[in-house]
């Protein structure tokens, strides 16, 4: 049986670091501008330098947060896992799995802030998973935990999407 609650505390900092960048990015572009063989852009303005470095920063803190809760007993052991490495691994793979997202829709020639609902929802789960496997603690990697993990994903996603655009952070809700 797997526990939702270490799911969710599990994958924390991955959403977080997915949520940030429509916050605090903007500026440099993470592709300086450049295109890929003469075509479109690399990775186009929706993946900036500050949103990456936001995402990772907030993701890692979130990491930290609840290894503090652990230490403090506040998380009960039985929940508790490595979670300073899983902060960092999670939103690094996020943060990289977002701009590979990016890069396959540019490929694609889906233009930047235009919905692809595999690559927007999955593609940062994908390798924030891939990059906390060392971390990961036994009995979540299941196929079980996997379903719930992509279900979770894409149902906050569409929600927090419709959220920032009713705050006016993104222009379209998607
Ligand atoms: N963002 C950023 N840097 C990142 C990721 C996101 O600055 N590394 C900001 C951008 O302002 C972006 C917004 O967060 O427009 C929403 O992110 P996302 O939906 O991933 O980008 P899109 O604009 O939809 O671009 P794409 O089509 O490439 O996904
Ligand atoms: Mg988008």
């Amino acid at each position: 049986m797997v526990n939702i609650l270490q799911i969710l505390l599990f994958i924390l900092p991955a959403y977080v670091a997915n949520s940030t960048p429509v916050i605090f990015g903007g500026g440099l572009p993470v592709d300086f501008k450049m295109k890929f063989r003469g075509g479109g852009r690399i990775l186009g303005d929706g993946k900036t330098w500050r949103g990456l470095l936001a995402g990772i920063c907030f993701g890692s803190l979130t990491g930290l947060l609840e290894a503090q809760l652990c230490y403090s007993a506040v998380i009960p052991p039985s929940l508790c896992m490595n979670f300073i490495a899983l902060g960092f691994a999670l939103s690094t793979g996020t943060m990289l799995g977002d701009l590979a997202g990016s890069f396959i829709k540019r490929r694609m020639g889906i233009k930047r802030g235009h919905p692809s609902i595999i690559l927007d929802q999955l593609s940062f789960l994908l390798f924030a998973m891939l990059l906390s496997l060392p971390y990961m603690p036994d009995g979540l990697l299941a196929v079980d935990s996997i379903v719930i993990l992509v279900a979770l994903t894409y149902l906050l996603h569409v929600l927090s999407n419709i959220v920032a655009n009713r705050l006016g952070l993104k222009r379209v809700p998607w």
